[in-house]
């Protein structure tokens, strides 16, 4: 592979899914905020907003707004993947970026991968870690998503597209491994 900081950056980046008590600095999370801003969106529509949460009691919320739909729902796969991961959504991470997204936008979804894998390896780039997390979206749908919405000041008429964890890891874990045949040349 070429010598390269962004190549080993994209390399490098693995979920990681227990952070250390130590919250982001105002110039990290200002770069992050840039970062997100910077990522591109089709037709340049910049439909989608970004909530940065490092509110201890709202991250606490979240977290527990999914581990009660998760027990609500009955599903016992979910239920034991929750509680075999301690019931930790959040994994004790000092912020969690919500990408909320317009519904009416047919390229809402993809715009947010591509913001939030920016963000990934912009963390990655600046000594953190992360975890992308679909799950909590759970939380902002239906009965009883509204004070979950109203305590992340979610905007209305937007969906939750992704959402990301970044903090200083508190694991160790290697990237996944690839099977190069995944590609097809032609
Ligand atoms: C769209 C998306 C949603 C994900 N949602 C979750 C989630 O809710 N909880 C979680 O622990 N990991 C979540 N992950 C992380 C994946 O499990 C992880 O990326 C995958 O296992 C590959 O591992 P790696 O990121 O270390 O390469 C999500 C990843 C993606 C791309």
């Amino acid at each position: 592979m070429l010598d390269n900081f962004v190549l080993e950056t994209i390399a490098r980046r693995s979920s990681i899914r227990a952070y250390l008590p130590k919250p982001l600095t105002q110039d990290q999370i200002a770069a992050l905020k840039c970062t997100a801003l910077a990522s591109p969106t089709a037709v340049n529509a910049q439909s989608q907003r970004f909530i940065f949460i490092t509110n201890y009691e709202v991250l606490a919320s979240i977290e527990q707004a999914v581990v009660n739909r998760i027990t609500e729902s009955g599903d016992q796969s979910s239920i034991d993947r929750i509680s075999s991961r301690n019931n930790k959504v959040l994994y004790d991470a000092p912020l969690f970026i919500i990408i909320a997204i317009d519904p009416n936008n047919a390229y809402g979804k993809v715009d947010a991968g591509i913001a939030v894998q920016n963000l990934a390896l912009a963390a990655k780039s600046m000594g953190l870690d992360s975890v992308i997390l679909g799950m909590p979206g759970m939380a902002f749908t239906g009965e009883g998503s509204d004070i979950l919405r109203a305590q992340t000041k979610f905007p209305l008429g937007l969906e939750y597209g992704i959402g990301i964890a970044i903090g200083y890891r508190a694991m160790d874990k290697s990237p996944h491994e690839y099977t190069l045949s995944h590609i097809i040349d032609v």
